[in-house]
């Protein structure tokens, strides 16, 4: 029987309160499937390890996780740490340092959920957003020069790299193949920008040869959000860069009900390195420490590492359970439209899972 080592990190905010009530349910979980073998180990970096030490994690940090078969993890920020330090000091140093390339973002409209789009149904608005992770406007190439000058210089430099679109595209084409209606979709800016979007394009084009069939089609990031909020059925998968997808995914978190919902892998396609896996949503300070946020999101991204463990029955059964209790409506949290508790919604997710007929 095959044991699962997991490094948990819940980082700051709400991530500690989503990531503790992701460990309970795959706690249920495994108590209901004896079969499935999870050993958690649970490291306490992010912003209260910064100010002890000065670091978000220990140098050493990256070496700790490398033996590990996932990464479950919570949110990065805190309002007296500027973000860029939050974010490079612990999930951008784990998404880059381990090459985990594919970001991927479902969004799915679940029963029991209302869209703030008036009229779209579950089945409606089902998508895949493939997110560039390594490179791109997210490269952290560029710099600062004349400092607290008046003639102060900032430079943000986005890299593209042939290989780099190719692997992420070649792996949106292979997703989009698997799923029922093998469409996707590209997202660039290649009018106004000349260089790098352009090669996106290309690319793009190139690889869809090797898929004839998959469907595609591109559109620019700007008409993108109108298609998203217009045409939400047009849509099955997506690939874009990491900026554009990484505010286009937030905008397919809330088209599907809410932030509080969107899961991430942050895969390692080839396996030389562990994959995270993380709700899309940040520490969200204003509501950190109240018990009211969502936890689905960070259930839904446990499914996601459950799958990628290849334990799709345990997945399976876990999305049930989740569909489940969205779909009873009695326990939502604040940003559904309810007023339940993260723990209630825990507990009803636990008891789902310890029931008989799931
Ligand atoms: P945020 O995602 O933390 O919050 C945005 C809004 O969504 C807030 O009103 C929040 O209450 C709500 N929200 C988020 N998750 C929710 C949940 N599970 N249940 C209910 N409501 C939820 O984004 P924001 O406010 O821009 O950033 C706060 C901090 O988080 C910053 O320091 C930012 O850098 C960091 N951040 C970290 C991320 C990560 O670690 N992956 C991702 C995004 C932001
Ligand atoms: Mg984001």
């Amino acid at each position: 029987m095959a044991v699962h080592r997991i490094a948990a990190i819940p980082g700051d905010g709400i991530g500690e309160e989503v990531i503790a009530a992701g460990l309970e349910v795959l706690g249920a979980l495994c108590a209901r499937e004896p079969e499935l073998r999870l050993e958690v180990a649970s490291f306490d970096w992010g912003s209260a390890h910064y100010r002890r030490h000065g670091r978000m994690m220990p140098a050493d940090g990256l070496d700790r996780l490398r033996g590990f078969d996932a990464i479950y993890f919570g949110a990065v920020g805190a309002p007296d740490i500027p973000d860029d330090v939050t974010l490079w000091g612990l999930r951008l140093a784990i998404c880059q340092g381990f090459d985990q390339y594919a970001n991927v973002r479902p969004a799915r409209l679940l029963p029991g959920v209302t869209s703030p789009l008036r009229g779209v149904e579950p089945g409606d608005l089902d998508w895949i957003v493939v997110r560039e992770n390594t490179e791109g406007e997210y490269a952290g190439a560029g710099g600062r020069v004349h400092r607290g000058l008046p003639e102060e210089v900032g430079t943000e430099l986005a890299i593209f790299t042939r290989a780099g679109c190719e692997r992420i595209m070649r792996f949106a084409f292979e997703l989009a193949r698997s799923r029922p209606s093998r469409r996707l979709t590209l997202v660039t800016k290649s009018n106004a920008q000349r260089h790098g979007m352009v090669l996106w394009d290309e690319t793009f084009a190139g690889l869809a040869r090797a898929f004839p069939d998959v469907a595609t089609d591109k559109e620019l990031v700007d008409a993108m959000t109108t298609r998203m909020v217009l045409k939400p059925k047009s849509l099955d998968v997506i690939v874009a860069t990491n900026l554009h997808a990484d505010i286009l995914s937030d905008l397919a978190s809330a088209l599907s009900g809410s932030l509080g919902l969107g899961p991430t892998a942050n895969l390692a396609p080839e396996r030389r390195f562990p994959s995270m896996f993380e709700p899309i949503h940040g520490s969200a300070f204003d509501i950190t420490g109240k018990g009211i946020a969502n936890p689905i999101a960070s259930f839904w991204s446990a499914v996601l590492m459950l799958e990628h463990l290849g334990e799709n029955a345990a997945a399976a059964r876990l999305m049930e359970a989740i569909e489940r209790t969205l779909a009873a409506g009695d326990l939502l949290t604040p940003d559904l439209g309810g007023s339940a508790t993260t723990a209630a919604v825990t507990k009803r997710v636990c008891d789902l899972l310890r029931g008989a007929n799931l």
